[in-house]
């Protein structure tokens, strides 16, 4: 089958990975990549999208691209993008009298395959305080605005559209038209990035990449490791081998619950490992939380290196990376802030000589979830709220025990307890319990109690990067901290957090 893709040069805007997001779910692949990188056309790449960014194209280190390696594709140039374009063929771009933010009217002034089928005058969101001022020769304008008579460009000799707005986002009415229109009118796409044609592709070269021996996978019944193992027991049977190391950090009765439903759903060999003791008592006595992240990955790695040790000719590890995760973006913003250190396994792959299996590395989260849907994982896994690696020891703060790790638990349970009977688990972006280590005042029958305090959070979010705090219905926050203080001895408080990522994180270490 043909890979038909799309490819998406990151000038830097905070909505590129939306512009990748769009595209795909007009049922096209696409990749994005630093401008730095030199673009080699071939046949499955079917058209460029040149994104926006925050510098002007007079900048001195403003990021570029070289036009002569696009010339025979389609391009799209969106807000910077379209500068860039005009600019580069000898077009002029000069800074607006005003700098324009937020919605704009849109009037298409010539009929073209890019504004195909949508109204006259439409809503469009505009960023950006430079505007191209005169067309390079071979252009035309084919929209207005208020600000500007070239709110929209095109070039038909050499197949080349800008766009001042952004298609990208929901405020532009006709946003994913102009993107669907790009993609199947201008650029011919087929549109065949569907999740069944996905796992398809994915399962042969899976088959291809690992013909022979043994694959080792650690399983954490969280969404992308299981979408992920699932993918490769699917392509090699019997050949992939799950671990699931259960840390004593994880939820209420979760290793348990996780593992049973894992095996009779996967049919896949997963051998439960419990070294709860193991992790607790490399973490005595530790309370600074990069220490204890760093604890607990290296006990990670040995754990499961002993137990992949039991596997004869062990050749490859899954992990359930995923694009996010990888994402290069722009040489002006270096490496993308979404990278995250915190893979468990980090460091195992060299240590045993292992080549990495990562068949989720090109999709987003959303995409992971309708994949695993195509593969008949149930919801209740699929839309499980983000748990990270170190479990509940960031989640204590301070020095962890037994003792405040079950209270943890425990006025965890019925914080989410609360949540799901309450109908609201799948509104949340992850909701959790999080135990202080200091003690307050307060007063039971007659006694005077002197103990814990217990912090709920929950926040919404899209992609883990920005959240706000979840604003619950009151009758919510009072049946659960009731019922804490009321049922987990050693709690005598309750408080809400109603801090913003930024400047707060989501987890308290
Ligand atoms: P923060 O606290 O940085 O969290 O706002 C953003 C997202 O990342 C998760 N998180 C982690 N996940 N290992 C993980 O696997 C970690 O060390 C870790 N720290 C934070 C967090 O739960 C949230 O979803």
């Amino acid at each position: 089958m043909e890979n038909e893709k799309i490819i998406i040069i990151d000038f830097g805007s905070q909505y590129t990975q939306l512009i990748a997001r769009r595209v795909r779910e007009a049922n096209v692949f696409s990749e994005i990549i630093p401008p730095g990188k030199k673009v080699k056309l071939d046949a499955n790449i079917k058209g460029i999208i040149l994104s926006g960014g925050p510098k002007s194209v007079y900048d001195k280190d403003s990021p570029r691209v070289n036009f002569d390696d696009l010339l025979n594709v389609p391009v799209l140039g969106i807000c910077y993008g379209m500068q860039l374009m005009a600019e580069n063929f000898n077009g002029n771009v000069m800074q607006s009298e005003k700098r324009e933010y937020g919605k704009a009217i849109l009037e298409v002034i010539s009929d073209n395959p890019l504004f195909r089928d949508i109204n006259k005058t439409s809503s469009v969101l505009m960023s950006h305080s430079d505007k191209v001022v005169t067309l390079p020769n071979g252009f035309k304008s084919i929209a207005i605005s208020g600000n500007t008579d070239n709110a929209a460009i095109m070039c038909a000799e050499k197949n080349m559209y800008g766009i001042q707005f952004h298609p990208e986002v929901v405020h532009t009415e006709f946003g994913s038209k102009i993107i669907h229109n790009f993609l199947y009118d201008i650029c011919n796409t087929k549109g065949n990035w569907n999740p069944s044609n996905f796992i398809n592709n994915v399962i042969e070269d899976i088959r291809a990449f690992a013909p022979d021996g043994n694959v080792i996978s650690g399983v954490s019944g969280g969404v992308d490791s299981t979408v992920a193992s699932e993918l490769v027991h699917r392509a090699i049977g019997s050949r992939m081998n799950g671990f699931m190391i259960d840390t004593g950090l994880l939820r209420k009765n979760e290793g348990k619950e996780t593992i049973k439903t894992l095996r009779s759903l996967l049919d896949m060999s997963i051998e439960y490992i419990d070294e709860s003791n193991l992790f607790l008592s490399n973490l005595n006595n530790i309370s600074d939380p990069e220490t204890k992240r760093k604890i607990i990955g290296k006990t990670f790695i040995n754990v499961f290196e002993k137990a992949a040790g039991r596997v004869e000719n062990v050749k490859y590890l899954v992990q359930g990376t995923i694009y996010p995760d990888r994402i290069e973006s722009s040489s002006i913003n270096g490496p993308s802030s979404t990278i995250k250190s915190h893979h468990n396994v980090g460091g195992l792959p060299e240590r045993m000589h292992l080549k990495l299996i990562e068949p989720l590395k090109d999709l987003f989260k959303d995409e992971v979830r309708k994949v695993g849907k195509a593969l008949n994982i149930p919801e209740e896994l699929l839309k499980r709220h983000p748990f990270p690696g170190p479990g509940l020891a960031v989640r204590i703060l301070g020095n962890i025990d037994r003792n405040n790790v079950n209270i943890l638990q425990q006025a965890d349970n019925i914080y989410i307890s609360t949540i799901r009977k309450h109908g609201l688990y799948d509104d949340i972006w992850q909701a959790f319990a999080v135990f202080l280590p200091i003690r307050t005042v307060g007063v039971m029958g007659d006694n005077r109690t002197y103990e814990n305090v217990i912090v709920l959070r929950a926040v919404t979010s899209v992609d883990g990067m920005t959240a706000d705090w979840y604003d619950f219905p009151k009758q919510v926050l009072h049946e659960t901290s009731t019922r804490i203080i009321n049922e987990v001895n050693g709690v005598n408080r309750v408080v809400y957090d109603i801090s913003t990522k930024p400047p707060s994180t989501i987890e308290w270490e």
